[in-house]
């Protein structure tokens, strides 16, 4: 049996670099779940037919990492049918051997809820608006205002909100370097293996 990491939380906390960091660690293949939603909503038209016919070109789209593609991906996650078309994809995906990494927002309690390990991965709304407004050259204020709005729409939705997993480890990475916030994943990851 595969062994699986499940990484779930608000934008820009970090979640990214800890899945990428300890798929690299341990070997394991790695999937950014927000991409699949970003590219939904990048792709325009009907999103549910756009969930469904996602292509291997679709996840690759340079403005996928933009901030206007992520709004239109916690809109068109809203959607429960959006949701429904992606979830085999992702559940094939961490079934891959010797193991997977999966980092979005209902890794933990909805596509992976026996993943071995389950972190929830939170920080300061203002460490991530910095942090989020660095890496796209932006203004932070405006940043913050952003990602409050998104992750209000993603905890509100009916379907699948964002919170963390009964048995899910929490890491607040708001005043922990970026090795030391892979320490505590990796020291997670260790405990159970
Ligand atoms: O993680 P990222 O910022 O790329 O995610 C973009 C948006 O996709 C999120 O704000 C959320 O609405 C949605 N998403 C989701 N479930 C996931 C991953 C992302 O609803 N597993």
């Amino acid at each position: 049996m595969s062994f699986i990491i499940a990484i779930d939380g608000p934008a820009a906390s970090g979640k990214g670099t800890i899945a990428r960091a300890l798929a690299r660690h341990f070997g394991f293949h790695h999937l950014d779940t927000g991409l699949l939603y970003r590219a939904t909503g990048v792709k325009g038209g009907d999103p549910v037919a756009a969930a469904r016919n996602l292509t291997a070109e679709d996840l690759t789209r340079p403005q996928l990492r933009s901030a206007e593609a992520g709004q239109a991906a916690s809109r068109v996650a809203a959607i429960p049918q959006v949701r429904e078309a992606l979830v085999d994809f992702q559940r094939r995906f961490a079934a891959r051997e010797p193991g997977a990494v999966l980092d979005g927002r209902d890794i933990g309690t909805v596509i992976c809820p026996d993943a071995q390990v389950k972190l929830y991965v939170v920080a300061s709304d203002r460490v991530r608006a910095d942090r989020r407004a660095a890496e796209l050259g932006a203004d932070p204020a405006a940043m913050l205002d952003q990602l409050r709005e998104r992750d209000r729409r993603d905890s509100e939705r009916a379907s699948a909100p964002l919170r963390p997993a009964d048995d899910a480890v929490v890491i607040d990475t708001s005043d922990l370097q970026i090795d030391e916030a892979v320490a505590a994943a990796i020291a997670a990851v260790d405990r159970v293996r």
